[in-house]
């Protein structure tokens, strides 16, 4: 089966795209392999000099497939590290990366953005982390870095109290450089990718690397996250929240 993650380089920039719209690019396990793969590839690829990552139009990503979540719960299995590959990749990465936000960011379509240098985003994005609301913790590292970055109350709104923002909240809270029109949204964020592949790579990388700083207390933050949020899909609260939401989907179909 064609995992739908498209990757492409063009011109020093790589695009991965989350291609799998009728889910709202929920993401699977093997979508995760293969972001990882992409980037890892990207790393030892000096034609790249920087990713972008894109959605479709009207959804940037509606987070893990709660369908993988259910499937762990039920069945008490420890699943798929294909998403630590990922998370590691972007804690980690070699070479700047760049995010355009479309519609719906939902969950990790949220906290990866943490790990991006640079995020434009539509008008009519809406950014939201219901982990709580799931049964769930904040993962990515995103517990430690939202409250450094936004102040604790909004790091708090955004993920134990799951409140849905708008681009403007965004980017009031530091995560999203710039806000567009959606017709603007795809070629601002190559261009933006763009503007970074241009410039000297070597001078880039060190400069990135100071802004970033260490990543060893993030990478840890994200183990130690990892470690209670697989206790938690296994949790009473996380069983019935997903179930609530796959009954949605057949009264749907029903
Ligand atoms: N995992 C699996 N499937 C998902 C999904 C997810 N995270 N998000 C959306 N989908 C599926 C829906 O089940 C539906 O499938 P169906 O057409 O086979 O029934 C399809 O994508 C379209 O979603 P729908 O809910 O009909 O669209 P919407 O515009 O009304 O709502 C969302 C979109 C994203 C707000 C809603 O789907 C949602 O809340 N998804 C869950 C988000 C989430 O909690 N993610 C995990 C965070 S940790």
């Amino acid at each position: 089966m064609t995992v739908p993650i498209e990757v492409a380089v063009e011109d020093g920039v790589q695009t991965i795209r989350l291609n799998r719209p009728e889910k709202k690019n929920a993401i699977t396990s093997a979508m995760y392999a293969a972001m990882a793969d992409a980037i890892k590839t990207g790393w030892a690829d000096d034609t790249v000099r920087a990713t972008l990552f894109l959605g479709t139009p009207g959804a940037f990503s509606s987070g893990n497939d709660i369908a993988d979540f259910m499937q762990v719960a039920m069945s008490g299995e420890r699943g798929s590290m294909a998403v630590f590959d990922f998370l590691e990749a972007i804690i980690m990465s070699q070479k700047p990366l760049v995010a355009g936000v479309d519609g719906l960011a939902i969950g990790v379509g949220v906290t990866m953005l943490m790990h991006c240098d640079y995020v434009v985003a539509s008008e009519r994005s809406l950014f939201k982390t219901p982990f709580v609301d799931l049964g769930l913790v904040p993962e990515a590292g995103s517990s430690l870095l939202a409250p450094k970055l936004m102040s604790h109350h909004k790091a708090f709104e955004l993920l134990a109290m799951g409140e849905g923002w708008s681009a403007a909240d965004a980017r009031e809270a530091g995560f999203v450089n710039r806000v567009t029109g959606e017709g603007d949204l795809e070629s601002t964020a190559i261009a933006a990718a763009s503007e970074i592949a241009a410039k000297p790579p070597q001078a880039m990388k060190l400069s990135r690397d100071l802004i970033r700083g260490d990543r060893s207390p993030i990478l840890s933050r994200m183990r130690q996250e990892a470690e209670i949020f697989g206790e938690r899909l296994k949790s009473d609260e996380a069983k019935a929240a997903f179930m609530a939401f796959m009954a949605k989907g057949q009264k749907k179909a029903g």
